[in-house]
Parts: C-alpha cells; structure tokens; sequence
C-alpha cells in the first residue's frame, strides 16, 4: 500500500565544499527516494545546508567575508553537485532562512515553556570542528577523539541548558518499544549503552558569538548550532508555520546520517522533540564512513591523500554520473565503513555495468536488428527467465525496504546475469530468424524493461535511456510497483534501436 517516505540528510556544513563524502549520504537518499516514489509512495526528500555556528564564522573570518556570504557561496556549491548527481530532493533547506528561525524558535520556546530549559554555567573543553563540548575524558591525549590532530579548546559560558538528564528513560522507552528506530542494531546498542550510562544536561545556547538564531527569551543569546540544526527536519515539512503539514509528515521520517553525529540524532534531537510534547523520530539509519587508507575523509585532518578533496564531479568525469552513483551504491554496504578505492571503482565499472548490463543490451539490439529487422518481439508467458526476475524483484524489494542498496543492487544484475546466460545457451545470433529467436530475444528485452525499473534509482539516466532505445513510451521512473516488475510488460512490436556503447570499458590506471 503507498504510503508516505520523508527521506533526510544531514545538512552539510558550508565552511567545506562537497566532497565525496557528503555525495555518499546524498545519493543513498536519492536512491532510496526514487525507490518510494516506484512504489508510489507520497515522498518528500530533504537535504540542505548548516549555516550558523562557530566553525562557518572562523572559516569565513579567515576567507575575509561575511558568514552569509560564505554560506551562500558553499550552499550553491553543494546544489550544484546535487545537480551533477542528478539528486531528485524536494526541499534544499538553508538554516538562514526565516522559516528555519521561525520553527527554532518556536519549537525552543515549547521546551522552555515547559520548563525543560534553564540557566546554569560551563566550562569544559569545546571542538570547534565537531561543535561540541567534550568531557576530560572523552579527550584523546588531551585532543578531540574524532579530529585527534586538533587541540580543543576551554570554553565557559553562562548558557541556557536542557535538561537532557530528566530524558533518560523516555529515551530507554522510545528505543525499546521498536527495535528498528535506530538501525542498524549495531548503532542500536551503542545509544542504549550511551544512555544507560546516564546523561548530562547539556548547554544550548551561545553569547560568545552572534552568528547564529537569536534565543526570543534571553537577548544576547543564539542557540547552540546544533539545536538550530538538527530542527531543519521540523522546520521542512512545517513545524512553526503550518502544523497540518508537520503532523501528516513527521510520522513518516527516516533520517540518513554518518556515525559521528549519532549521539545528536539518536539522544539530543529525540530528547529535545519529547520535551516540546513532539514525536521523536520515526527511523534513524547509521552508515559508517568512506575511508581512504583507514582514515575519515574529513576535510582538514589527514594525511597526504585527502580524500575530502575528491570533489564527486572529479569522479564523474572518468565514470560518469551513473558510473559514481552505482559505485557508492554497490560497492559500500549502507551501515558499514567502506574503503574507497579507484580501482575498485573501475572494475565495478567494467564488472557490471561495461560487461554485464553493458553487453546484454548490445547483443540484443544487435540481434534483434540482425535477426528481427530491428522490431523488438514479445517476450514469452512460460520463459525460464520469469522465475528468475521475480525473484529479483522480491529481493531488491526486500533489500530496499532495509536501506540495503548494495543488495538490492546484487539482486538486480543476477536477473542480468541470467538473461546473459540464456542468450548464451541459446546462441540466438547463430540461429536462423524464426520463433525461436524471437523467444529468445523477446525474453530478453522483457529482462531489460524489468532492469531499467529496478535499476533506475542507482542508475537513472542510463535506464531511460535504455528504455528509449528498447522502444518503450515515457520513462522507468513512471513505472508503478509491484505491477511494473509483473512478467510480460514488453509489449513487441515496437522499434529497438542499437546506439553508441552506454558504458565503454574503462582502462585500468597504471599501478
Ligand atoms: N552540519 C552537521 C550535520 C547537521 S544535521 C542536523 C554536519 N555536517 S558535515 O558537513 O560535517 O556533514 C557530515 C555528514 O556528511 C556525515 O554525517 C555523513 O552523512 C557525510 N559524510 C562526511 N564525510 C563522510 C565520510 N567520510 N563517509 C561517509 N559519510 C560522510 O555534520
């Protein structure tokens, strides 16, 4: 049954220009959007840019401008590697807009309404590049434990804090009542180890800079950014503005966000929406981290290959945009770390998409040119290959539907594989033109159509392509599930044509 999907990234920093990091998350969510939206799901995909806070000042301080100039300058910047991506959002949130103020203060004041928000002193070392205070001994050899090449910095201030620690078993209750709200598991049990260790409450807003929302009850103060951040989710689908849209909305969220703002996602941000009287989220999912030789690809911090410097549209230059979205997609398994490699990624490349979708569209348009006059033949009610893509599609389905695109990916290309297998045990291009090979070829074009639907959320581009050339009307993106993955929608008869390779070979770099 359609349903709704409101699909989240985080929302990047503008102090940094994209990298192949941020695009990971970025394309696992458009992936997983195009998906609902086969399904005929209402979706409703979300992603943005973090504007206020400390480090956004330092770096436009040193870069000589103004924060708003420097977020509008890097906030373009990221719209347009969505762009190159082919990234389908909805909604591109800027934390500087005033719908953004709005709903902070609106969703803040609730909590300090009801008591949640107090004044109180701190001191205690602070990380600028994560923003966040840390405590003696969460230190690495007196440095943050995640930019352990950074020295912190003691911070005091007289702030306004939540009282995160009246949250801990409602936090214990929402996690336990569903054990897929924080996936996957693994993540699962180190919030609940987190929480059971006994939270502090924790300082929400900043006087020592003013670049960020202005707290309505305390002038002088701005919130902490990331309480002004982590409400982007509220503030897109109406929190603060129009309340109908956020109550028909927030039910459906899944938020898709890199392991080291887990505590923000999985703690802070749920506490702080039961404090308002709101409804933590519905699903949190927890990837791990592109890595390059063991290393975070975190901008500023490592070593001689920085792979935060790898912009996507670099990549996309040598495989194309569907060849970089099927990589991340296929090679990285969504909730694991994942090393990033380019000659991993040429040999997917080749692998999958030069060698297998690659060639079976080539000899069938080939062979149906040859052997059909270039007319496509109607796939046939009883093939072998029948059994073959419904199973496909039950696991794609399932793999989909556990935010498992690697999977559902595999399952994919083994329907290829096996229409690649049939062409060869049949050998149409040997065979005299006739009812055989039109069976055979016809087999085949249906596999295509099923590919180019299953397909189309990793690789959309080369899909409606595909689906051009096999002689189909519209795009796969217009196809519905699970009707469009039934056995026998080519319809025959139509034109196929054989164009330019979609995928050529990529040569291997030189060692
Ligand atoms: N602005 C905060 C998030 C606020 S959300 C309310 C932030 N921004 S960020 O620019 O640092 O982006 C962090 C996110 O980018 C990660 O959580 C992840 O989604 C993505 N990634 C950045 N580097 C990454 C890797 N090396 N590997 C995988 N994802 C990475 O944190």
């Amino acid at each position: 049954m359609p349903g709704r999907f409101y699909v989240t990234t985080p929302i990047y920093y503008v102090n940094d220009a994209p990298h192949i990091g941020h695009a990971y998350t970025t394309v696992t969510a458009d992936a997983l959007a195009r998906w609902h939206r086969l399904l005929g799901d209402d979706v409703h995909f979300l992603t943005g840019t973090d504007e206020h806070g400390l480090k956004v000042q330092q770096s436009a301080d040193a870069a000589g401008i103004t924060p708003l100039e420097q977020a509008d300058r890097n906030s373009d910047r990221f719209r347009e590697a969505w762009e190159l991506l082919g990234i389908s959002y909805d909604d591109f949130i800027r934390t500087t807009e005033p719908r953004h103020h709005a709903a902070v203060q609106d969703l803040l004041a609730r909590v300090h309404e009801r008591g949640d928000i107090e004044l109180d002193t701190y001191e205690g070392p602070y990380c600028v590049s994560c923003e966040a205070y840390y405590t003696e001994a969460e230190l690495v050899d007196g440095h943050c434990p995640i930019h352990t090449s950074k020295p912190v910095i003691v911070f005091k201030e007289e702030n306004w804090f939540f009282r995160l620690s009246r949250y801990q078993e409602r936090l214990l209750s929402w996690i336990e009542a569903d054990p897929d709200v924080i996936q996957p598991e693994s993540k699962r049990n180190e919030v609940l180890g987190f929480i059971r260790q006994g939270l502090d409450d924790v300082s929400i807003t900043r006087t020592s800079l003013d670049w960020g929302v202005p707290v309505p009850w305390a002038p002088g103060h701005v919130f902490y950014v990331w309480y002004d951040a982590l409400i982007n989710y509220a503030t897109a689908v109406g929190l603060g503005t129009d309340d109908e849209r956020f109550r028909a909305w927030w039910p459906h969220v899944h938020h898709l966000i890199g392991k080291e703002i887990i505590r923000f996602h999985c703690v802070y941000w749920p506490a702080m929406l039961l404090a308002a009287g709101l409804e933590p989220p519905h699903r949190v999912f927890v990837h791990g981290w592109l890595l390059l030789g063991g290393a975070k690809l975190s901008k500023t911090e490592h070593g001689p290959a920085k792979l935060t410097e790898i912009a996507p549209a670099r990549l996309v230059e040598d495989f194309g945009v569907d060849g970089y979205r099927y990589h991340f997609l296929r090679d990285v398994t969504f909730g694991s770390d994942g090393e990033f490699s380019y000659e991993g990624m040429v040999s997917r490349f080749n692998a999958d998409l030069a060698n297998n979708l690659g060639n079976l569209l080539s000899r069938v348009a080939t062979v149906v040119g040859s052997k059909c006059g270039g007319t496509g033949p109607a796939p046939t009610a009883d093939s072998p290959l029948a059994a073959v893509a419904a199973k496909a599609y039950a696991d794609a389905a399932d793999a989909w539907e556990r935010k498992q695109p690697s999977e559902a990916l595999d399952a994919t290309w083994r329907l290829i594989q096996g229409a690649n297998a049939h062409l060869e045990e049949h050998e149409p291009w040997k065979a005299e033109p006739g009812p055989a090979v039109d069976a055979v070829l016809g087999d085949a074009l249906e596999v295509l159509r099923l590919v180019c639907v299953l397909a189309s959320p990793a690789i959309p581009t080369a899909c409606r392509e595909i689906w051009a050339r096999i002689g189909l009307d519209g795009t796969p993106e217009e196809q519905r599930l699970p009707g469009a993955a039934t056995w026998g929608g080519y319809p025959g008869g139509v034109q196929v044509t054989k164009g330019a390779p979609l995928f050529p070979r990529l040569r291997s770099p030189e060692a």
